[in-house]
């Protein structure tokens, strides 16, 4: 049974020719899925579009059983608010509040507030090593760190969907693997779907499967049996064949 479920969708800016062009995808409950393609391809409209934060031209998408690309202002706000673990390319934190504070604001958005929102934030702080930083301000954490207080941040309400465009875009290798360790724990064992954005293999590994998508379109799929390292291989070749993409980094590091 498809969880996400993306039916003809087509998004066009203006006179514009379609960024995305009549793309249908499924995605099983619990189920990793990467998106990979050339820059421009449509990934992150893609991903907006799944958050209800663009509205498609054309074509659906349901969430569960429910129309999310129906829905107006109010109602996608709360999806978002309840259902949903956003990582996007900007890490949007919020300047005035310390890092403690930033990883609780999807809790304090939350009716009721939890009662053990302090044992949450303390949790994915220690999940994503930032306990030395949480009296911190944005302003003075790295691009890795902010990146990581962004992830913390996404998952603190335990959302049944996590979409994520490029997480690990400024973590250095061991940051990036501890942080795709925890993905894939929260897909195993928390029954968290995900749909990731990538342009690195290594990344990608992590998956079930990798969909590509070149100018809007469905281009190829590459899915996961055995290992990892095998799994990387393939999805190198295939990048390789779609083209147009950043310059892969060829080797598989373990870390
Ligand atoms: N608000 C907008 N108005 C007009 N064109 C837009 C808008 N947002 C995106 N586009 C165009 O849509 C196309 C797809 O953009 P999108 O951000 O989805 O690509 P992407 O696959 O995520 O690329 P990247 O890998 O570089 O992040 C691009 O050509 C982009 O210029
Ligand atoms: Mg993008």
């Amino acid at each position: 049974m498809a969880f996400v479920r993306i039916q003809h969708l087509t998004k066009r800016y203006g006179q514009h020719r379609a960024v995305l062009n009549d793309f249908s995808l499924d995605v099983a409950a619990n189920e990793f899925v990467g998106v990979m393609g050339p820059s421009g391809a449509g990934k992150s409209t893609l991903l907006n579009i799944i958050a209800t934060l663009t509205k498609p031209t054309s074509g659906t998408v349901h969430v569960g059983d429910q129309p999310v690309t129906q829905w107006g202002d109010a109602k996608s706000a709360a999806f978002r608010r309840t259902q949903l673990g956003l990582i996007v390319q900007t890490f949007n934190l919020i300047p005035e509040l310390t890092v403690a504070d930033n990883l609780a604001l999807p809790l304090t958005m939350l009716p009721p507030r939890p009662k053990d929102l302090a044992e949450r934030v303390a949790q994915v702080a220690d999940q994503f090593g930032l306990e030395p930083l949480l009296t911190q301000y944005p302003h003075q954490l790295s691009g890795g760190q902010q990146q990581r207080v962004a992830a913390a941040r996404a998952i603190i309400t335990r959302p049944r969907l996590i979409l994520a465009d490029e997480p690990t875009g400024s973590l250095d290798s061991h940051a990036a693997t501890t942080f795709l360790q925890h993905l894939d724990w929260l897909h195993r064992r928390a029954q968290t779907t995900i749909l990731m954005v990538t342009h690195d293999a290594f990344t990608a590994s992590f998956c079930d499967r990798i969909v590509f998508i070149k100018d809007g379109q469905f281009f190829a799929e590459v899915t996961r049996h055995g290992d990892r390292e095998a799994f990387f291989e393939r999805i190198i070749d295939m990048a390789a064949t779609i083209g147009g993409g950043r310059r892969q980094d060829a080797t598989f590091n373990q870390d």
